[in-house]
């Protein structure tokens, strides 16, 4: 039975899957075989819940969500909503719908998406501004939609919507929000909207100063107590130290700096991703300030941001070092960890068998509730 308050989380990658990221060689290319298998090791792993990410190579991810909550019975999935792309009473129906048929396995993650250009290349010519005032629309219309039987009567700046909906979800009062962005239009609607906000990896000390920002922005909304703080991290986890040093050195062998280019154009994104993403531009940051051997702190490493974007920062070590490193964050004020490494099966096996045996005792039975 467990007591505690924290809970883990794992990533799908619905782009494909990777043994290492030097070379388009590695690269596991997208199946329904290869989700299967990582699927079953979250769901059996003592995860709760599974991130499914949106991008315009990624199989749709509330399909994949439908598909699995059908084939698995613990693992929640946790989809990502970029905003601005759904009609918000087509996505309250749709999400209320899955919801029910899951038993109240679904939990949201609102994302602004990666950069303008994406988005323009989607059809979508709105800038970062307003997919972030899109996005705490969204939500307000969804909440509101979930909880009323009356015609919302909602006017705002985009959508003006005057409708009652069923289904209502299953989740009450509705299912959890979680949000991922690093600017301030992210941290206000985070505060006011969600009931966990993201980080990616940074320095210890700095998420603990970023969770007292977040609290004090919350508190505006009556909600410090009621929002919880999460890491999106990558593992790098192996029996003894040198091992984990030498799996990271080897994922990335083979990879020019910063050779990522936009999947569509072929052009480089860096330029444009730095100049649009607060988050991005952070764990940048944090690569340039790094050391030749690009740790951040003595086991978070920062060498996967030289060929990806996103959740580039790696805890890397053995099983105590790994979790002694996910304490400093819990230090910090984090109760959820979003994790993820390559290939994403393994990891995840060697992530419950070895490192959450460190936890044991302290590990929640469901996520946060919703308030
Ligand atoms: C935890 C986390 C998860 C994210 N997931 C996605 C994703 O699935 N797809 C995507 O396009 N962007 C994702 N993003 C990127 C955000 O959309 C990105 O931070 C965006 O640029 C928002 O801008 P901001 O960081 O300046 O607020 C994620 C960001 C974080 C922090």
């Amino acid at each position: 039975m467990a007591q505690g308050e924290l809970t883990f989380g794992w990533f799908l990658p619905s782009s494909g899957d990777a043994t290492g990221l030097g070379s388009a060689n590695d690269r596991i290319p997208s199946s329904r075989a290869v989700f299967d298998e990582i699927v079953d090791a979250v769901d059996n792993g003592g995860f709760k819940y599974m991130l499914i990410p949106v991008n315009t190579t990624c199989w749709e991810a509330t399909v994949l969500a439908s598909y699995y909550v059908a084939k698995t019975r613990n693992v929640m999935p946790l989809i990502a909503l970029r905003a601005g792309y759904m009609n918000p009473t087509f996505a309250a129906r749709m999400f209320a719908t899955l919801d029910q048929i899951s038993n109240g396995r679904l939990c949201i993650n609102l994302i602004a998406g990666l950069n303008d250009a994406d988005a323009v290349a989607d059809g979508v010519f709105d800038d970062k501004i307003v997919r972030y005032e899109k996005m705490d629309e969204e939500v307000e219309i969804m909440k509101r939609l979930w909880q009323s039987n009356e015609p919302i009567g909602f006017e705002g700046k985009h959508y003006r919507v005057n409708q009652v909906i069923e289904p209502k979800p299953f989740q009450k009062p509705h299912p959890p929000f979680f949000l991922g962005g690093g600017s301030p239009q992210a941290a206000e609607i985070s505060a006011k909207h969600s009931t966990v906000h993201l980080f990616w990896g940074d320095k210890p000390t700095v998420i603990a100063e970023k969770v007292k920002e977040m609290r004090a922005l919350a508190a505006k909304y009556g909600r410090e107590n009621v929002i919880n703080f999460g890491m999106r991290l990558q593992v790098i986890c192996r029996d003894t130290e040198e091992e984990a040093w030498e799996e990271a050195h080897r994922l990335i062998k083979g990879a020019g700096k910063f050779n990522f280019v936009n999947m569509r154009t072929g052009a480089s994104a860096l330029e444009d991703i730095k100049k649009t993403s607060d988050a991005n531009r952070r764990v940048w940051q944090l690569l340039d300030e790094s050391g030749n051997d690009m740790k951040i702190h003595p086991h978070l490493w920062a060498g996967i941001s030289t060929v990806r974007v996103g959740a580039g920062i790696a805890i890397v070590g053995d099983p105590r070092q790994v979790a002694a490193t996910i304490q400093e964050f819990v230090d910090a004020g984090c109760t959820t960890f979003c994790l993820s490494g390559y290939p994403h099966a393994e990891a995840a096996r060697i992530f419950s068998q070895k490192v959450m045996p460190f936890f044991q005792g302290r590990m929640a039975e469901s996520l946060p509730a919703v308030a």
